[in-house]
């Protein structure tokens, strides 16, 4: 960092001519010719950092959001000044959004630290934009407000209530089960995302408002309000105005994103029975401030924090049922008793003194309370063994209870090409009681780690009627999906992991009591495979650009996928 970045308002980050007084002069100059006069550009700065785009459906809000933070920003005597970053659509992007999750965290940071702005406030939303935004900030360490978009509303169709993407998927196995027409999907395609917004489940983006609101990074009470009502416009004008008041007195992310305040955030994650992503991406957030968040630690508080929110994928309500039933606030006063009150908000308040302004208001048919929750343990579960040495992740919460302890044979899918190729295959050889495995679709993978876990169902065994099989794969899975889905397998098959040795026909064990996955094959046999093994992925240096610097550094599942690069120094 320069020197400069200790300047305030347009003299800080100043442009090198080595005339410093030349370039305040020039920058003014500059600024000036947009129309600024010179007492707006004498005032502290707050940056906000824009991710709308025309492939990004779920910022389709963000002008009149953005108006209102820059309403915030004046109340607050700064000088608002919005500028662009990336932007990830989740599903405008191939190979798949993760790849460039990492992307858009180093143009958050770059551009935070290199122009000139003394706060700064995020506007995000969708799945990989929040973490990107807020690892960015922790590794700028600037005070930063995290304001996200807000979920979509839910739809109609017939007297159904529709929501995406829980109630894409399910429609999508109804049509591939045969039990619904091409020409009623085209009319649930038109009726799935009808706002501005977020998925308008407890998916990844939801889940990771509602883990930025924990961590203390988004202001009290805004993770859940739908994008399009009018709280939401109040929440970014009160976004804008506490980050003007971080000027003068700063918190600055790394004071905020603590062990503790990981820790909290881990528990929300729990008893929200919310997206498996949201464990690589708060990872990947605390890692860029040297936090590690041990697989086993999350096993340890997930045997002891409760499930306690009724949403789907998982439950029976939306997003907007949740802000209405009390939201966040709602969760942390049930969780009171395990979480640690003396952390953080950007507000400069507590979660403690949060939570003693809370004012109370809960719907148990949403919220369900300590005593007497959906379920006595968390949502997710880490899986270790032979086969997951690492570790990977069961949303158990989201999966079929009948098949926490099963034994079954591997039937293999190299990769995703050979999923695709062979999975509706009528002559493929598989039952019911089988374990669909997928190989190659890790982070090292060419396909990024996509969110190819929820591995469908074999077209012939759905028209049979069944709805859930185990499914073992290094990918990601939507958080918007449900099954009995093992993911995030590390390491991974594209780098020698002992996924990468499993054949079909080989018989696997998985055990969610005693939270393991073995392959069921002895270790001459295994050891003789990993000499046979040769890698398929292409090398970085066949690769070029961005698509190298991942290849090269991508970290695995259980390290968040970051760069190694842009963790801090040792
Ligand atoms: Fe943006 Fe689901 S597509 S949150």
């Amino acid at each position: 960092m320069s020197d400069d970045a200790t300047g305030r308002g347009l003299s800080r980050n100043l442009t090198s001519y080595g005339d410093r007084d030349f370039s305040v002069y020039l920058r003014r100059s500059f600024a000036a010719s947009m129309g600024y006069s010179r007492q707006a550009l004498d005032r502290p700065i707050v940056g906000i950092a824009n991710s709308a785009s025309g492939f990004n459906n779920c910022h389709r809000h963000f002008p009149e959001l953005i108006e209102a933070v820059k309403r915030g920003v004046l109340m607050g005597g700064g000088l608002p000044v919005e500028f662009p970053t990336i932007s990830l659509g989740e599903v405008f992007l191939n190979p798949t959004s993760l790849k460039f999750r990492n992307l858009m965290a180093m143009d958050t940071e770059e551009m935070i630290r290199a122009q000139p702005m003394d706060a700064v406030v995020l506007v995000g939303g969708c799945d990989k934009t929040v973490p990107a935004q807020l690892m960015g900030a922790a590794s700028a360490d600037l005070p930063a407000v995290q304001l996200v978009a807000g979920p979509m509303m839910t739809s109609r169709h017939g007297t159904e209530r529709l929501g995406a993407c829980t109630d894409c998927r399910r429609f999508w196995a109804k049509y591939r089960a045969g039990e619904i027409s091409a020409g009623q999907i085209a009319e649930i395609e038109a009726r799935l995302a009808t706002t501005a917004g977020t998925c308008a489940v407890m998916g990844t983006a939801s889940t990771m408002a509602c883990i930025a609101e924990t961590l203390g990074m988004a202001l009290p009470g805004t993770a859940a309000i739908p994008a399009v009502h009018a709280d939401r416009l109040r929440a970014a004008e009160a976004s804008g105005l506490a980050a003007a008041r971080m000027i003068d007195n700063p918190i600055r992310p790394s004071q905020v994103i603590t062990e503790r305040s990981v820790e909290n955030a881990l528990r929300v994650l729990l008893a929200l029975g919310g997206s498996t992503n949201a464990v690589i991406h708060l990872t990947a957030i605390a890692g860029r401030l040297g936090i590690r968040i041990p697989l086993a630690r999350l096993n340890q508080l997930s045997d002891e924090t409760p499930v306690l929110v009724n949403l789907k994928p998982v439950g029976q309500h939306y997003m907007e049922d949740f802000f209405f039933a009390g939201g966040v606030g709602a969760v942390l006063r049930e969780l009171r008793p395990l979480l640690h009150l003396d952390t953080l908000t950007v507000t400069g308040e507590t979660l403690g003194e949060r939570l003693a302004r809370d004012p109370g208001w809960v719907d148990r048919s949403v919220i369900a309370s300590a005593e007497a929750p959906l379920e006595p343990r968390g949502g997710l579960v880490a899986l270790f063994g032979n086969l997951a040495p690492r570790g990977a992740i069961l949303k158990r919460s989201a999966a079929d209870p009948r098949l926490f302890e099963h034994e079954g044979r591997a039937v293999v899918f190299s990769s995703l090409d050979d999923l695709a190729r062979r999975v509706d295959d009528p002559e493929l050889d598989i039952g019911p009681d089988d374990i669909m495995v997928l190989q190659n679709a890790g982070p090292r993978s060419e396909s990024g780690m996509p969110e190819a876990g929820y591995l469908p169902i074999p077209r012939k065994l759905a028209a049979r009627g069944v709805k859930d099989m185990i499914r073992i794969s290094d990918a990601r899975m939507s958080g918007t999906a449900f099954g009995t889905i093992v993911l995030h397998v590390a390491p991974e098959a594209a780098i020698g992991g002992p996924l990468a040795l499993v054949r079909t026909g080989d018989r696997i064990r998985l055990s969610v009591r005693e939270k393991r996955l073995d392959l069921l094959v002895d270790e001459a046999e295994l050891a003789r495979r990993r000499a046979e093994w040769t890698s398929t992925v292409i090398p970085p240096e066949r690769r070029r650009g961005y698509d190298r610097l991942y290849a090269e550094h991508v970290l695995q599942a259980d390290e968040g996928c970051d760069f190694g690069f842009l963790l801090p120094p040792a």
